[in-house]
């Protein structure tokens, strides 16, 4: 939302121009990049000596690489394949970090009109609302995310499709994909999902929805249960580290390309 107009939700009526970026499966259209163009010019007016990682401008070959300066991190439009058929989960996703911590978030559901924030220390909400995590702590109890990446290679499909078996037999109660990684962390968040794990998001997907994660007092973790690496896309996110913990056992790691690889530095 810009200005108090909903720029995706009026985007969304109209026709949209479909592109591919890292695979088939990995859609952009005009819309993306305008509302990143938006985003960054508007926060550059009050900001000039920050810096910026937005989607788009990364994959236009913009460098991708978190420094200790303030950075803004961008997903303009989370949820581009649903954009592209009017699927009512989409959002805009700002995370904000200085020194690589993160310091708030803010996420709107563009078809809902909600908006889901958290800063530092100061808890988790949507539209003002505090936001709490089920606090679940067994998974044959819990209701789980997931989304599945761009990657449809034979052994990147064996390995999530291994992965989501392994929780149905835990068995926990389901397993969710609804297309929008920040949307579906934000259900974390909201305590209408006990957790989430991926392979294949990307900072943009991560930065914003991390904080409000653990400011509605989830945790959220690598895969392999260390400490969360923005950069690393991957991630677990849960209501309690009972669940987490059971979750990183089962995974098995899927390999994608770091963000930052190549040692590429943020949009200035
Ligand atoms: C993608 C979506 C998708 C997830 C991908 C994300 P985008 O973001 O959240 O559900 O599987 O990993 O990159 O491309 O729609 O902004």
């Amino acid at each position: 939302m810009l200005n108090d107009k909903n720029v995706v939700l009026e985007a969304v009526k109209q026709e949209k121009h479909v592109s591919t970026k890292s695979t088939p499966t990995d859609l952009v259209t005009e819309a993306d990049r305008l509302v990143e163009e938006l985003i960054i010019s508007t926060l550059r007016e009050s900001f000039p000596s920050h810096r910026f990682i937005g989607e788009e401008s990364c994959a236009a070959g913009e460098p991708c690489v978190l420094t200790d300066s303030p950075t803004w991190i961008i997903d303009p439009i989370d949820g581009t394949c649903n954009f592209v058929h009017s699927f009512p989960m989409v959002a805009v996703s700002i995370g904000f970090a200085v020194k690589k911590e993160l310091e708030f978030g803010v996420i709107y559901h563009c078809f809902e009109e909600t908006l889901y924030t958290a800063r530092k220390g100061h808890g988790a909400f949507c539209n003002g609302l505090r936001l709490q995590v089920s606090k679940e702590k067994d998974v044959s109890k819990a209701l789980i995310l997931t989304e599945i990446g761009a990657k449809r290679d034979p052994e990147t499909l064996a390995l999530f499709l291994g992965n989501m078996e392994k929780l149905l037999r835990a068995p926990a109660h389901g397993v969710r994909i609804i297309g929008s990684s920040t949307l579906a962390l934000c259900q974390v968040a909201a305590g209408a999902a006990d957790a989430y794990y991926q392979f294949g998001l990307h900072c943009w997907d991560m930065a914003a929805a991390a904080i409000i994660i653990r400011e509605a007092g989830g945790v959220v973790m690598d895969t392999s249960g260390g400490p969360l690496d923005l950069m690393s896309r991957r991630i677990v996110a849960a209501a309690s580290q009972e669940v987490a913990g059971f979750i990183v056992q089962q995974l098995k790691p899927i390999g994608y390309e770091r963000d930052d690889c190549g040692e590429r530095h943020a949009v200035r």
